[in-house]
């Protein structure tokens, strides 16, 4: 691997990836393609920015000449493909978006990559590797006793964004069994850790607490997420790129399962303990619970044996270390946050999302 493309490299999970392969293989050279949507952040990438082995390209999976461009340019080894739209309250907002995004982009990153892949010297053919990076939230929803997913649960996404990661997984599968492409997907459980979109549950909750804001629960609180910090991810990621197998897919997962009540109720005795004098404390008496979110899944839960068996690899952190770390990550950078907590936009969200939910009587 020397010369790698990753897509998505300004939002959450590949801002960290980069970071982490930059850390962790000292020859790699970078390309980082990204539209900059609202959850991409140039911000996330500031102490990189003018390294030689690092450039970023701003653009659009959707758009065939860019791509086309892009791979007539460089010569990939690697592709990392995160780019994507990645909240399911907004999928619900505007499905579309995450149909064009996540289904036309990758389908059309896809075909260019393999009209430049069918063009490289064998040897090179060989060695290329196009990893796909997808959500266990294509496997629908687990009943309470039911065994977590593994890489064989059969597809049953409930919300469009589930559904549009759904069908750019099967693009990508019918790729490497039409044409021999080689390609890996990996379908990852919740994520949480630095330069996270303060719009998904963990990022959210603690600025809203540490502001003294409502903490808003959907529903009961009681669904169950298997939460990952994002470097065990991004760590689990560049092990399956050196010794995955093309054709092949693997679940990725923490083994960290609390019910979404727990999971704030910890951020909130973190912050307590870490913000001693906030008048906010015990910062869970903020709780509040909202109307519940429509098609809510309320389990997911992840059989990880196969990348542990196949790749050898294990999270590091647990729930305990990597909540500690992404609260103090959160409290020491109010800059990173003010400048997206200010943006119209951004208002704009938590106005639809939250204002009109408005509280539920319980
Ligand atoms: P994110 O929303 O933080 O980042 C997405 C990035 O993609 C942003 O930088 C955005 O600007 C860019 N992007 C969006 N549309 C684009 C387009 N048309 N062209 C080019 N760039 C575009 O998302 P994330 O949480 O970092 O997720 C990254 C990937 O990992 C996604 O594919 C997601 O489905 C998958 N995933 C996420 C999680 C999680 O918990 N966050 C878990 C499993 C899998
Ligand atoms: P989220 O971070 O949006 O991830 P996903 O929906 O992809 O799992 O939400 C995690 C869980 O937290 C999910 O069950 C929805 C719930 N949730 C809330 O209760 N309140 C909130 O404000 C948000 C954003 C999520």
């Amino acid at each position: 691997m020397k010369n790698i493309l990753i897509t998505g490299g300004a939002g959450f999970i590949g801002s960290n990836f980069i970071h982490h392969i930059l850390n962790h293989r000292s020859t790699l050279h970078i390309t980082n393609l990204d539209d900059l949507t609202y959850s991409g952040n140039l911000d996330n990438l500031k102490d990189i920015q003018n390294l030689d082995r690092y450039h970023f390209i701003k653009g659009n999976i959707c758009d065939p000449e860019a791509i086309n461009c892009l791979f007539q340019k460089y010569t990939f080894d690697t592709v990392v493909h995160f780019a994507a739209e990645s909240h399911v309250d907004r999928s619900i907002q505007n499905p579309m978006q995450f149909i064009e995004t996540n289904v036309v982009g990758t389908a059309n990153l896809l075909r260019n990559a393999l009209v430049f892949w069918e063009k490289l010297e064998p040897g090179q053919k060989r060695t290329f590797r196009f990893l796909h990076v997808s959500t266990d939230e294509v496997f629908g929803s687990l009943d309470a006793g039911d065994p977590p997913f593994s890489e064989t649960t059969p597809y049953a996404p409930n919300s469009p964004y589930a559904a549009s990661k759904a069908a750019s997984d099967h693009l990508v599968r019918s790729y490497y069994q039409t044409y021999h492409f080689p390609a890996i997907i990996t379908n990852c459980s919740n994520n949480y850790g630095p330069f996270q979109f303060p719009e998904k549950l963990i990022p959210l909750i603690i600025l809203n607490a540490i502001a003294g804001k409502p903490l808003p629960i959907y529903g009961d609180g009681r669904q169950i997420r298997d939460w990952l910090y994002v470097l065990d991810h991004c760590q689990a990621l560049l092990e399956i790129l050196e010794k995955g197998k093309i054709g092949e897919t693997y679940n990725i997962g923490g083994n960290n399962q609390p019910a979404n009540l727990d999971i704030v109720r910890q951020i909130c005795s973190i912050l307590d303990e870490l913000c001693p004098e906030s008048p906010f404390r015990p910062h869970s008496q903020l709780i509040q619970f909202v109307p519940d979110r429509p098609g809510h899944d309320r389990r997911y839960a992840m059989d990880t044996r196969k990348i542990e068996k196949e790749i050898g690899w294990q999270p590091r952190e647990n729930l305990e270390s990597g909540l500690m770390k992404t609260v103090k990550w959160y409290l020491d950078h109010p800059d990173w946050v003010e400048n997206i907590q200010r943006k119209p936009d951004y208002q704009a969200w938590m106005n639809v999302n939250y204002s009109q939910r408005g509280a539920a009587k319980r």
